[in-house]
C-alpha cells in the first residue's frame, strides 16, 4: 500500500477537516490520502470544504436513517465503497456503537479539546469542555488526539498539546485558541503517524 485511505467524519464547521486537507496539500500528510468526507447532517459546512477540495462526500444522518443499525450499515457501505483504512473523527457528534468501533481496532482517531483525562467522557463535547475548564479555573488546557475504543474518550493517547488559559477568556475565545494552537496542529500529525505505520505494516492490527 502506498497511501492509507482516510475517511474524515464531521458534523459541523469542519475546521479540523480543513487542517487535514491543508496538510495534505502541503505534503506533511503524505502517508495518507483523504478519500472520503462523511457528514452526520446535510447542513455540515464540512461538505462545502470537501467539495472545494474535490474530495468525495457522503451524508449519513442517524435521525433521517432511523435506527442505529441502519445508520452504521450506511456508514460501513460508504467506507467499503471508498476502500477506507483509517477513520478520523473531527467533530463528529453522532454516537458510534461498540460493535462498530470494535471492527476498527487502532484505526479510528478522535480529537478532543482538552488534556485527557481532564474534562472528557460522556456528554463532554464542544463548548461544554471549555466551560468546564473555565469553571474549574485551570490555567492550562489543550487538546488530545487518541485512538477510539469502547470507552468514551478512553482509548490510547496518541498526541497532546498544552494551551494557556488567559484572564478574560470566554468559552468561545478559549475554544478558538485551543483549535488554533493545538487541534489544527495535532490532528494532521497524528493522522500522518498512524497512516505511516499502516503503510509500513507496523500498526498493531
Ligand atoms: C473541535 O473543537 C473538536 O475538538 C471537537 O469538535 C470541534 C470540531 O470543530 N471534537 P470543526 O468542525 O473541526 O471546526
Amino acid at each position: 500500500m502506498l497511501k492509507a485511505n482516510i475517511a474524515v467524519f464531521c458534523s459541523g464547521g469542519g475546521t479540523n477537516l480543513q487542517a487535514l486537507l491543508d496538510a495534505q496539500a502541503a505534503g506533511t500528510l503524505r502517508s495518507g490520502r483523504i478519500a472520503l468526507v462523511l457528514a452526520s447532517t446535510p447542513e455540515a459546512y464540512a461538505l462545502e470544504r470537501a467539495k472545494k477540495a474535490g474530495v468525495p462526500a457522503a451524508v449519513c444522518s442517524r435521525r433521517e436513517i432511523g435506527s442505529q443499525e441502519a445508520f452504521e450499515a450506511a456508514i460501513r457501505k460508504a467506507l467499503s465503497a471508498h476502500d477506507i483504512h483509517v477513520i478520523v473523527l473531527a467533530g463528529f457528534l453522532s454516537i458510534l456503537s461498540e460493535d462498530f468501533t470494535r471492527c476498527w481496532p487502532g484505526r479510528i482517531l478522535n480529537i478532543h479539546p482538552s488534556l485527557i483525562p481532564a474534562f472528557c467522557g460522556k456528554g463532554m463535547y464542544g463548548l461544554k469542555v471549555h466551560e468546564a475548564a473555565l469553571a474549574r479555573g485551570v490555567k492550562i488546557t489543550g487538546a488530545t488526539v487518541h485512538l477510539v475504543n469502547e470507552i468514551p474518550d478512553g482509548g490510547p493517547i496518541v498526541l497532546q498539546r498544552a494551551v494557556e488559559v488567559l484572564p478574560g477568556d470566554t468559552p468561545e475565545i478559549l475554544q478558538r485558541r485551543v483549535m488554533e494552537q493545538a487541534e489544527w496542529v495535532l490532528l494532521p500529525q497524528a493522522a500522518e503517524l498512524l497512516c505511516a505505520q499502516i503503510v509500513k505494516g507496523e500498526d498493531k492490527q
